[in-house]
């Protein structure tokens, strides 16, 4: 802590670099620096106390900036163990206006290469905003911070916090014990804490999915805003970002050859889209694995085989789950790879390959290439590349999406923010999703910067269709 900021990053001196790269990011990120212009000086998120827990990237940092501006206080940390820019954390606690020996921005708490203990207790550290205050807003990425609220409440009624099993994953473990040393210094901090939250928005799909099984069971303690189904996010982010970030991640880790190689999508929706479409861009021959019909029709429509992971395990060059689903990628997968196949998850959670299962293997050996690259060597001589320790890929071997991309995600969270914390009462303890005059609003702020001419609807032409003028143009039933 300096000055009274408290805060966790690898090296307050990489604050510079970072500077620089969030000039150049904001200039990408129009949507988010039109609602600076628009809402700077009404200040809609003046009182917010957000808990932020997303990918500490640049375009992350031009979020929270943006939230300042609105008013917001703000502590902020990354959803992944992989996934910080550690210039992008710096530059955000030191501010704009500060300096490395006197920083003045945001209380971040995210490096590269956390451990998981070290994740769980920088995520923690989102509930203390001083003074006995805790946050009143949570913007998350994956759920990890709702999650934690909504254990702490449960473990808090129960009076106590379950003893680990051996059923329990590590991870899970870490989480119970961040939770019992909360409940040891106070019986109903989580539930005071609960009471407090207006809402939560929420950034992917993997969170989204978490929201709305509370929601189902009755147990979401506070609304929620799905910003991953807004239109401009999850069709443009999920797709268009993955589109650049996963081939970024695959040339930073191993410098492979894609053209020509046979690669594995392992899901067709919108980032298995997206990752399969960078991959023919380079010239890979790609095969689609999915289990739903329509996407598995659309992945033949978009002239991709659709196949079964055990038709093609030991001939595919390159495997990518894109599922958000669990044992993708088994053991017995992995030892019938190809010498050196490569193996990357774009999945939210490290579920998808099992690394648990890969790490048992006896007399497998683990060399590091480099960080978030390793080589497993299995006793019979092949090995098999494995990336970011089976997580997110396209953040712990790239930056993640670009900036232009996430303004548009950034710009609903933004929006999402306002709405929750200035309806409050408005919204029940459910999921929504923002209007879709304001998903045509992002998707209008985003134009200009293209050079694209909308042609506008006469009245004639309005009348015919329906609609007015100004939109919105398409029902809800609009698929995109
Ligand atoms: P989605 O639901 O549109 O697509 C997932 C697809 O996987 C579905 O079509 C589903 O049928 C298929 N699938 C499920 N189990 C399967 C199995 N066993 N084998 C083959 N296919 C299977 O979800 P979306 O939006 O594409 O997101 C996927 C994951 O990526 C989520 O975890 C999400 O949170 C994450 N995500 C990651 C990003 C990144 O930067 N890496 C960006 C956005 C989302």
């Amino acid at each position: 802590s300096i000055n009274g900021l408290d805060f966790a990053v690898a090296d307050l001196s990489l604050a510079e670099a970072g500077r620089h790269q969030l000039r150049l990011a904001e200039h990408e990120m129009p949507g988010l620096m039109s609602l600076r212009t628009e809402f700077g000086d009404s200040k809609p998120l003046a009182g917010a106390r957000i808990a932020g827990s997303l990918h500490m990237t640049v375009q992350t940092a031009v979020l929270i900036e943006t939230l300042i501006a609105l008013g917001a206080e703000v502590r902020w940390v990354s959803c992944n163990i992989f996934s910080t820019q550690d210039e992008a954390a710096a530059a955000v606690v030191v501010g704009p206006n500060g300096t490395v020996d006197a920083p003045a921005g945001v209380p971040v708490f995210a490096w590269k290469g956390e451990t998981l203990e070290e994740y769980w207790w920088a995520t923690m550290r989102l509930f203390d905003f001083g003074n006995g205050r805790g946050p009143n807003m949570i913007l998350d990425d994956g759920g990890d911070a709702t999650l934690l609220v909504h254990k702490g409440v449960e473990f808090e009624a129960a009076g106590a916090v379950p003893q680990t099993t051996e059923d329990d994953n590590h991870e899970y473990s870490i989480i119970l014990e961040t939770l019992r040393e909360s409940l040891s210094s106070s019986k109903d901090r989580f539930t005071k804490i609960a009471a407090e939250i207006k809402g939560v928005t929420e950034e992917t799909t993997t969170g989204v999915a978490r929201l709305y099984k509370l929601a189902k069971e009755g147990t979401l303690l506070f609304p929620a805003i799905n910003v991953n189904d807004a239109v401009t996010k999850s069709k443009f982010d999920n797709k268009y970002g993955i589109r650049h970030s996963l081939v970024d991640g695959l040339n930073r880790a191993t410098d492979v050859m894609l053209g020509g190689k046979l690669a594995v999508v392992c899901g067709y929706g919108d980032v298995g889209k997206g990752s399969a479409e960078t991959l023919r861009g380079q010239g890979a021959r790609v095969v689609v694995t999915e289990v739903d019909p329509i996407c598995a029709l659309q992945a033949a429509m978009d002239g991709m085989q659709v196949v079964r992971i055990e038709d093609v395990v030991g001939e595919a060059d390159i495997f990518i789950t894109t599922t958000g689903g669990t044992d993708i990628i088994t053991v017995e997968h992995l030892s019938a790879m190809k010498h050196n196949a490569i193996v990357g998850n774009v999945g939210h959670f490290d579920d998808e390959i099992d690394m648990a299962g890969l790490a048992k293997v006896p007399g497998i050996e683990k060399v590091e290439i480099k960080p978030q690259v390793h080589e497993w060597r299995f006793p019979d001589g092949h090995s098999v590349i494995v990336l970011s320790e089976g997580r997110l890929m396209n953040l712990g071997n790239a930056t993640g999406h670009p900036s232009f991309v996430m303004s548009n995600s950034f710009t609903n969270q933004v929006m999402a923010q306002i709405e929750l914390w200035t309806k409050p009462g408005e919204y029940d303890k459910q999921v929504y999703v923002l209007p879709k005059h304001l998903d045509e609003k992002v998707a209008r702020l985003h134009l200009d910067a293209l050079g694209v001419r909308l042609t506008t609807l006469t009245k004639k032409q309005a009348e015919y269709l329906g609609v007015d003028i100004e939109g919105p143009y398409k029902p809800e039933h609009y698929r995109y």
